[in-house]
Order: structure tokens, then C-alpha cells, then sequence
């Protein structure tokens, strides 16, 4: 990200923000990946505020973001160090990963070292960890000294926001947030996560921009897809080994207004399906394809936004397309369901899980 588009906050505010981490209060900040409600991972007190301000159920886990040293040029980082305050038996290909990946939007998660909070890891015997690459948060970071725990800031099954303006709304009656400006979050959906706390064999379990692909190729480490492991077992068909990740939940990032998902070329088959004459309905194009000609479809109010068929471009864009579109009144919002290939399996993930929970009862849905 170049300084130049991103409005740096005065050293000044960055020392206002650590003093309210210390002070164990929360403070907002953006990340490449999405915004963080952040808060000293050292401290109960502001782990509690996390969980009470977000409406987080106490067993989902936090993740620990730590500092990337300066000299991060320098080829001899030794981050078993750096890493033991919080992790422990940290295997070769992870240290792997972290040398190719880190500062970025990748997130690993270890066995815990037994100072970690268990509050912070929702009880269980691991612990996630990254390091982003924003110069806010960097900087934060680095002047704060310690792990600085921030789930997406957001309300627990909303949206993630990707601007500071998109805290604020998030969380309006809280005056008192301080909230870093940032500008608009590059990668757009969360940080890909990868589990080596089972030893050698790296999982993934949330997808991101960064692939299990890119990851072969840069560093020659295999990560299995959960579905390749034994978490598909008996008494848990769907291997979904809840609630370890809270974004595995079905119904995550989801917004108000009933969202679908249409075939390619089947906008007007997903239209008549809706046929109130009186909807207002908001149709997502590929930049690559012509107009739908959705003219031709007498009963309802149409528009089309058009997206991209760039798959960083779609992620950078999708939670700030999202939460546009909630606010505008549609009725209905449809979107072409995203092509095979494992780079669009982030955006198809958080696009699902999206649709699985659009709707105004939301709010109260079981997973929620
Ligand atoms: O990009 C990101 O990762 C953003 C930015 C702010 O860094 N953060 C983020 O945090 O997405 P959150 O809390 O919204 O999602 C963190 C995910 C959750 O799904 C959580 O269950 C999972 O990480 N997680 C945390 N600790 C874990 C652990 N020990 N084992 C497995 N999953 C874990
Ligand atoms: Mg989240």
C-alpha cells in the first residue's frame, strides 16, 4: 500500500491509541484485510469488552496481531522468538510461510504457549496469530510493544467493515471508540487462515487472497483443504468443526437486504423467481459481460452494478458493495455466482455464507 493513498495518522494519535490499549480500552484500526476492533491481548478486562461490544459468544476465539521487526528486509528474523510469547512447537513450513507471507493477510494458528489467555483462544489449546502489513497498524504495533487482539469490527455475524466510516456506522452509540482513519482496506475480505497446530500438516480454514496455490508455489508447502482430513467424521458429517472458526458459521457477513446467487447468464431465471411486480431488485455483472438486457423483464424495477471479473478486484470491493447496497432499499440483491478456480474461493465463501444469512431477521438468526 503506498503512504500516498493512505491518510497516516500522526504519531501523535498512534501514541493516543497505544495509551488507550494500555489503559485497556478498544481501539479500532485498519489492516489491509478489514478494519479490527483491537484491545491488549494480555488483558481480561479488554478481552470482555471485546466479546460484550461485538456480541461475540465467549467460545469463538481472537486473533493475536503482532508487530513485523523493522529490519523486516534483514533474512535472519528469528520469529521462534518473536513468536514464543505466544506459541510454541512451531513447525519448519510455518516459519516457511511467515518468510514469504508476513507482513500480509495470513494468519497461522499454533498450539498456545500457557500464558495466553484462554479467553482470548474461546478455551481451546491453540492460538491464532498474524502480522498485517498496514502502516497503521504496524505502527500501532510496534509502539505498543505486545499482541494486540482485533476480531473484524464489526457486530458479530455483520458484515466486516472495510473503512472507518463503516466502524462508525457499525458501532454508532459508542462515542467513545477510538477509531484510526486508514482509508479503504486493500484486500477487502479477511486474512487467510491456516492451522499447524496438529503438527507438520497445515490446514486451511478460512480462505483468503492467499491460496493454498500461491502458497505451493512460493514455498513448496502443501495445505490440505479441511474436507481432504479426518474433520469430515462421523458424528460431524459436514466437517464443520465449530466453533473454532466463528466465519465457518453458515450465516457470517451478512447483510440485511435477501441476497442470491444466479447461475452464469441466469439473472432473468433468478428474477422471475422473485416475481413481486413491486421489487426493487439490484443485479451484479461481470465488467466482462454485456448488458443483461434486464429492460426486457416487465415486472420489476431492475438496475444493474457492474463488478469486477478480477478476483483481488471482486475482494477488494465486496463488503463495501455489500453494505452500499443495504443501504439503498433493494429488495432483493442478485449476484452472479462466482467462477471454479481456487483463486475466487475466498470470495465464494464469504459470498455463500453471505446469501445463507441476507435478510432483515438476520439479526436473530441461531448463529448469529
Ligand atoms: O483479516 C483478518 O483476519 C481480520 C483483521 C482485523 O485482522 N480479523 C478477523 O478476525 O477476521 P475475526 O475475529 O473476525 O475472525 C478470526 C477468525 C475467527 O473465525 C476465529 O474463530 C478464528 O479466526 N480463530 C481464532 N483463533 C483460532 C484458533 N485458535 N483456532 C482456529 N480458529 C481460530
Ligand atoms: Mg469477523
Amino acid at each position: 500500500m503506498s503512504p500516498a493513498s493512505t491518510p497516516l495518522q500522526s504519531s501523535a494519535v498512534i501514541s493516543e491509541a497505544v495509551e488507550t490499549l494500555r489503559n485497556g480500552g478498544l481501539v479500532a484500526f485498519p489492516t489491509e484485510t478489514v478494519y479490527g476492533l483491537g484491545a491488549d491481548a494480555k488483558n481480561p478486562e479488554a478481552i470482555q469488552k471485546i466479546f460484550a461490544t461485538k456480541g461475540r459468544p465467549a467460545n469463538h476465539p481472537l486473533i493475536v496481531h503482532i508487530a513485523a521487526p523493522e529490519q523486516f528486509d534483514v533474512p535472519q528474523v528469528d520469529w521462534v522468538s518473536l513468536l514464543a510469547p505466544w506459541a510454541r512447537d512451531i513447525p519448519e513450513d510455518a516459519l516457511k510461510l511467515i518468510n514469504t507471507f508476513w507482513p500480509g493477510p495470513l494468519t497461522l494458528v499454533f498450539k498456545k504457549d500457557k500464558s495466553v489467555l484462554s479467553a482470548l483462544t474461546g478455551g481451546q489449546d491453540t492460538v491464532a496469530i498474524r502480522a498485517p502489513a498496514h502502516p497503521i497498524a504496524q505502527a500501532l504495533l510496534r509502539k505498543f510493544k505486545g499482541g494486540v487482539v482485533a476480531p473484524s469490527a464489526n457486530r458479530f455475524g455483520k458484515v466486516s467493515p472495510t473503512s472507518a466510516a463503516d466502524v462508525r456506522n457499525e458501532f454508532e452509540g459508542m462515542l467513545d471508540l477510538m477509531i484510526l482513519e486508514g482509508g479503504d482496506c486493500e484486500v477487502g475480505i479477511e486474512s487467510t487462515i491456516i492451522d499447524f497446530s496438529s503438527g507438520d500438516e497445515a490446514v486451511l480454514l478460512r480462505p483468503g487472497v492467499i491460496t493454498p496455490k500461491e502458497i505451493m508455489a512460493k514455498t513448496g508447502v502443501h495445505v490440505s483443504l479441511p474436507g481432504e482430513l479426518h474433520l469430515q467424521d462421523k458424528e460431524n458429517p459436514e466437517g464443520v468443526n465449530l466453533p473454532r472458526v466463528s466465519g465457518s458459521l453458515k450465516a457470517h457477513y451478512a447483510p440485511t437486504t435477501p441476497l442470491r446467487l444466479y447461475a452464469p447468464a441466469r439473472a432473468l431465471d433468478a428474477l422471475s423467481e422473485y416475481p413481486d411486480i413491486k421489487s426493487r431488485v439490484a443485479v451484479a455483472v461481470w465488467d466482462s459481460e454485456s448488458s443483461l438486457v434486464l429492460e426486457d423483464h416487465p415486472s420489476t424495477d431492475v438496475s444493474e452494478i457492474i463488478v469486477s471479473s478480477d478476483p483481488a478486484s471482486f475482494a477488494s470491493k465486496l463488503y463495501r458493495t455489500l453494505r452500499d447496497l443495504d443501504q439503498q432499499g433493494w429488495d432483493l440483491v442478485l449476484f452472479p455466482e462466482p467462477p471454479p478456480g481456487e483463486e475466487w474461493d475466498g470470495v465464494r465463501d464469504r459470498l455463500q455464507r453471505a446469501c445463507f444469512g441476507s435478510g432483515p431477521s438476520s439479526n436473530s438468526h441461531d448463529s448469529n
